[in-house]
């Protein structure tokens, strides 16, 4: 499958690296075709480079690793009709500076979210929040962390989610039992929330290799 990444930090990288791994076409979007850091992994990684735009276009499937804060401005430049249709994994966080804290904040708050603001922005994609509440390295190799945990899953379009699920079982090692689906758009306001307290776990524990666990849930 051909699968765009718009971002280059971390978690664009994890993503990218896993999915050429997998076989994949792959071309990873940056702010510039030319910048350093998308010209570099593809050399490294035999991905393609390019703009977002251009790596908006040319997925079948795309994910959104943007900063968070920036996201929204980030994805004007790319062209709404060119992802009509299509997937896009939105797993960036709005995370903002807070003033005196170690610690970011979020942009939004309970009544509106990042994700749903990606899907209003991309009004014919087929938006799914995902992978935001874990750490990039556990998204493409659950496996880092021991037992059962969970991700979370939101969107409006039902088909849109049992295909991401899909492609996290199949590529990525998520087996079904381990995808919760939390309802439409409007839930990635409540998986966004799990960031403060997942920052407040990862300062105490001094590693990110761990994940949240929901006991004795049964749709
Ligand atoms: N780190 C994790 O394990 C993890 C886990 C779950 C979710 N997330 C979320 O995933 C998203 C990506 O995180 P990340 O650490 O990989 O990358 P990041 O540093 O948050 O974002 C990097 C990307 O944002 C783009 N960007 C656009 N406008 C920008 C601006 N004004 N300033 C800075 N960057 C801008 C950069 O473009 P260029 O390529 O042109 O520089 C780059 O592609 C974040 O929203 C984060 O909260 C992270």
């Amino acid at each position: 499958m051909r699968i765009g990444i718009l971002g280059t930090g971390m978690v664009g990288e994890a993503l990218a690296g896993k999915c050429v791994e997998r076989g994949h076409e792959v071309m990873m979007g940056s702010r510039s075709a030319n910048s350093e850091s998308v010209t570099r992994w593809a050399e490294r990684s035999g991905g393609r480079a390019g703009a977002f735009a251009e790596a908006a276009r040319f997925g079948e499937m795309v994910f959104s690793c943007l900063n968070g804060a920036r996201a929204l401005e980030t994805l004007q430049v790319i062209d709404a009709e060119a992802v009509a249709g299509k997937i896009v994994i939105d797993v960036s966080n709005p995370l903002v500076p807070l003033a005196g804290s170690a610690l970011p904040s979020l942009k939004y708050g309970v009544d509106n979210s990042l994700g749903e603001q990606v899907q209003a922005a991309l009004p014919g994609a087929r938006v799914v929040k995902a992978l935001n509440t874990l750490n990039c390295q556990v998204m493409v190799d659950p496996g880092r962390v021991p037992g059962m945990h969970h991700l979370f899953i939101a969107g409006n379009d039902p088909d849109a989610k049992t295909e991401v699920a899909g492609f996290l079982e199949r590529e990525f090692g998520w087996s079904a039992d381990r995808i919760i689906d939390v309802g439409d758009i409007t839930s990635a306001r409540a998986t966004e929330l799990l960031m403060p307290l997942w920052m407040r776990l990862w300062q105490a524990a001094g590693h990110a290799d761990f994940n949240w666990h929901i006991a004795g849930y049964r749709p």
